[in-house]
C-alpha cells in the first residue's frame, strides 16, 4: 500500500504585521512587574519592557512573544522618565547580574514594594491594607559578600552570564561587590590570564568574611578557606561551599524584623542554611530544633551553635518536606515556625504539614514574592491571619527583594 505522507500544513494567521517578532511600539511604561520588566500597553497588546522606568517614553522591538504577551527591549527612549538615572556600570544591560541600574535608588525600592503588592492580589488574593515599610541597604553598591561566577575557558571569558542566555559576559570589575570580593575577581582573571584556573573548572563560588574571602572550588592547596562575620551578637562561621545570606550590612535589621521578641517554650528554623536564625532564636526558645538539606551547611550550623555555647538547639540534616512528613503530627504545641526557603518557595506538601503542626505564629522569610504569594495563600487559606509584611532591599541594582511576613493562628 503507498503510503501517503502527512501533510503539515502551516495554520495561516490573519495576524496584523505589527505582531511580529521585530515589530516596534511607541509605548508609556506604567509600572515595573516582578520578574522587573516594565509593563506597557500597545495595539490592545500587553508588552513587558526590560532595563525601562515608569513613566518612560520608549520606541520598544518585540524580541519574543509568549501567548497573549510580547517580550520587547528598548530600541529608543524618547523621553526618559524622571526616575531614570544613567547606569554606572558599563556591562549593565549585557551582564546578567542587575537589572535595575537605570532606576534611581528611591524608585527602586518603590517598584519592589509594588512587585510584592502585586503577587499577593493576584497570587495569594490578598489585598494587604497596610502600609509595606522597606529597609534599603545600608550601601547600595559595593554591598554583595556573595558571588558566582561563570568561567568560559574556550573563550577565555570570565564574570556572569549575559542577560537571557548561557553565554560569559566577561567582566573586569563589578561595583555591587565588596572589596574582598572585588580583589578575588581580579586574582582569578589574573590566574585566567596565566592559565592557572582548575583544569575543567566553569564555574566559581565565593563569599566573604571578616578573614577576606573564601572560593569554592579552591584555586590552591590552601583550599576552601573558613571566613567568620557577626551578625546581631553572634559570630558565623561559614565558607563558599554552601549557603549564607549576600547582603551583612542589613543582616542586622533582617534578624531583627524577623526574630525580634518572639520568645517560648518550642521553635522551629526550616531551611536554616548555617544557622542565622538559628542562633538568635536559641537565645529565646527553650528547645530549637533547625531542619536544612545540604550537608555543608548543617555542619556549619552545628558548629555554630557549640561555638555560640547554644546548647537548646539542634540541626537535622533532612529535606523539609520529608522530615515535616514525619514529625509533624507530633509537634504542638509549637510556639514559632520559620521559615526561609530558598526562591522556589515552599517544596510540595510542606505547607500542608505546617497546617498540620500547628504553630502558634508563623514567620516567613522570603526572596522571591511569587512564591511567598502562592506559599500564603495555603497558609491564610489553612486558618492563618497575615499580620504584617516588611520588605528588605538584600539585592540593591536587581529587582530582587526579600520579605518578612508574620502570621498568626486564627
Ligand atoms: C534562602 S536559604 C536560607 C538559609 C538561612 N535561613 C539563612 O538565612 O542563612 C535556603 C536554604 O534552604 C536550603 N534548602 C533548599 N532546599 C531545601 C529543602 N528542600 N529542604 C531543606 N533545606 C533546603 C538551602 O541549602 C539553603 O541553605
Amino acid at each position: 500500500m503507498k503510503k501517503h505522507k502527512r501533510r503539515h500544513l502551516r495554520h495561516v494567521t490573519s495576524q496584523p504585521q505589527q505582531r511580529d517578532e521585530g515589530a516596534t511600539f511607541e509605548v508609556t511604561i506604567e509600572r515595573i512587574l516582578p520578574g522587573g520588566a516594565g509593563l506597557a500597553h500597545a495595539a490592545g497588546q500587553t508588552i513587558l519592557v526590560g532595563l525601562s522606568a515608569p513613566g518612560d517614553r520608549l520606541r520598544v522591538r518585540v524580541e519574543r512573544r509568549s501567548g497573549a504577551v510580547a517580550f520587547a527591549s528598548i530600541a529608543e527612549i524618547i523621553e526618559p522618565s524622571p526616575q531614570r538615572i544613567a547606569p554606572p556600570c558599563p556591562y549593565f544591560g549585557r551582564c546578567g547580574g542587575c537589572d535595575f541600574q537605570q532606576l534611581a535608588y528611591e524608585a527602586q525600592l518603590a517598584a519592589k514594594v509594588e512587585i510584592i503588592r502585586d503577587c499577593l492580589r493576584r497570587i495569594a488574593r490578598i489585598d494587604f491594607p497596610e502600609n509595606i515599610p522597606i529597609t534599603p541597604s545600608p550601601a547600595a553598591w559595593h554591598y554583595r559578600s556573595r558571588a558566582q561566577w561563570q568561567y568560559d575557558a574556550r573563550r577565555n571569558r570570565f564574570g556572569y552570564f549575559e542577560r537571557g542566555s548561557h553565554n560569559v559576559c566577561d567582566v573586569a570589575a563589578c561595583p555591587v561587590l565588596v572589596p574582598a570580593l572585588e580583589e578575588q575577581l581580579e586574582d582569578l582573571r589574573t590566574r585566567m590570564s596565566e592559565g592557572e584556573l582548575p583544569p575543567g573548572a566553569t564555574e566559581f563560588q565565593a563569599v566573604a568574611g571578616d578573614e577576606g574571602a573564601s572560593l569554592f572550588p579552591p584555586v590552591d592547596e590552601a583550599g576552601t578557606r573558613e571566613v567568620t562575620r557577626e551578625i546581631a551578637g553572634r559570630r558565623y562561621l561559614f565558607s563558599a561551599d554552601g549557603f549564607f545570606q549576600i547582603n551583612h550590612e542589613l543582616l542586622p535589621a533582617l534578624v531583627s524584623a524577623a526574630v525580634g521578641q518572639a520568645s517560648g517554650a518550642t521553635a522551629l528554623d526550616l531551611y536554616c542554611g548555617a544557622g542565622l536564625f538559628t542562633l538568635q532564636l536559641a537565645q529565646r526558645f527553650e528547645r530549637v530544633v533547625g531542619v536544612e538539606a545540604h550537608p555543608g551547611a548543617v555542619a556549619y550550623a552545628r558548629r555554630n551553635l557549640q561555638l555560640s555555647g547554644a546548647t537548646s538547639a539542634t540541626v537535622e540534616c533532612s529535606t523539609v518536606g520529608a522530615w515535616l512528613k514525619e514529625h509533624a503530627s507530633s509537634l504542638a504545641p509549637l510556639d514559632l515556625l520559620l521559615l526561609d526557603p530558598p526562591r522556589t518557595g515552599a517544596e510540595e506538601g510542606v505547607i500542608t504539614a505546617i497546617l498540620d503542626a500547628h504553630p502558634r505564629r508563623i514567620t516567613y522569610v522570603s526572596c522571591d514574592p511569587a512564591t511567598l504569594a502562592r506559599d500564603l495563600r495555603g497558609l491564610t487559606g489553612g486558618g492563618y491571619n497575615l499580620q504584617s509584611l516588611q520588605a528588605f532591599d538584600m539585592f540593591p541594582q536587581t529587582h530582587h527583594v526579600e520579605t518578612v511576613a508574620h502570621l498568626s493562628a486564627a
